[in-house]
């Protein structure tokens, strides 16, 4: 069963005006409301409308520091690499009847978007972050937005990837590999498990301790059975490498 969303989706160009603005307004210490105003301007935004506004509500109540790190999870960069991976990722399974598993999963911002893009999106996407903040945030401003949006605190290198077999059509996801020094987690992923890898060759970010500098070199880390997909998209900061396949 996959999980209804009201509301036609969202153009990936608007969906990019609007994380920019969005991005702009709480990088500069606003509370985003010219994104919500901005919204009241686009026509493309219209059935969706209520719903961006009610984030951008949500996203008042963060401190100053917080709104600092959403508006970094909602830039140009972090906005194309998932648009890219929710295209990617469509083009070989069906979304809908889908439940992702999202590691490194921050504010849930890919579940987000597989929100706004797709007409029939995940009935199910649990993001795991080791860090309890980011989940508790991404429970208020999105989960309760979404239904099928779910958060809980683990150490992606520590968990039991058995749990997997529970979820019906699960997709593993991981687009902070850069993040990740540990070289055994993809190991104790289940063989076979289809898989989606972001990293990134972003090496001044002190907390990218796993960079690297081709798509090449990610197949090279983290082995796959098969591949489906491998390639690499040029961004204003750094390039992303993307991995869809088997483990
Ligand atoms: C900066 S964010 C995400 C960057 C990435 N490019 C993206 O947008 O997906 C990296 C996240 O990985 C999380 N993280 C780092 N190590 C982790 C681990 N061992 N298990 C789970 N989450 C982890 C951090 O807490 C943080 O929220």
């Amino acid at each position: 069963m996959s999980a209804t969303v009201p509301g036609g989706c969202l153009p990936a160009d608007v969906v990019l005006e609007f994380t920019a603005e969005l991005s702009r307004a709480l990088w500069h210490g606003g509370d985003g409301w010219s994104a919500a105003r901005w919204l009241h301007d686009q026509p493309a935004a219209g059935p969706r409308r209520d719903e961006l506004t009610h984030l951008v509500d949500g996203l008042a109540g963060l401190s100053p520091l917080e709104r600092g790190d959403f508006a970094i999870a909602v830039n140009d960069d972090q906005v194309r690499s998932k648009l890219w991976l929710i295209d990617e990722l469509s083009r070989h399974c069906d979304l809908g009847r889908a439940s992702l598993l999202v590691l490194g999963g921050w504010y849930g911002i890919l579940p987000l978007l597989a929100n706004w893009r797709l007409a029939e999106p995940p009935a199910r996407m649990l993001c795991i972050d080791v860090d309890p903040a980011v989940g508790e945030i991404g429970a208020r401003v999105i989960g309760s937005l979404y239904p099928n949006v779910h958060y809980r605190d683990g150490d992606l290198t520590r968990l039991d990837y058995r749990e997997l077999e529970a979820l019906p059509n699960g997709i593993v996801i991981n687009t902070s590999c850069e993040h990740i020094a540990d070289r055994h987690w993809w190991s104790r992923v289940p063989r076979g498990q289809l898989a989606v890898l972001q990293s990134n060759d972003f090496t001044c970010c002190p907390e990218h301790v796993s960079c690297v500098r081709s798509v090449d070199e990610l197949v090279r880390k983290k082995p796959m059975t098969s591949v489906l997909f491998a390639g690499e998209l040029q961004l204003a900061e750094m390039h992303r490498y993307m991995l869809i396949g088997h483990r």
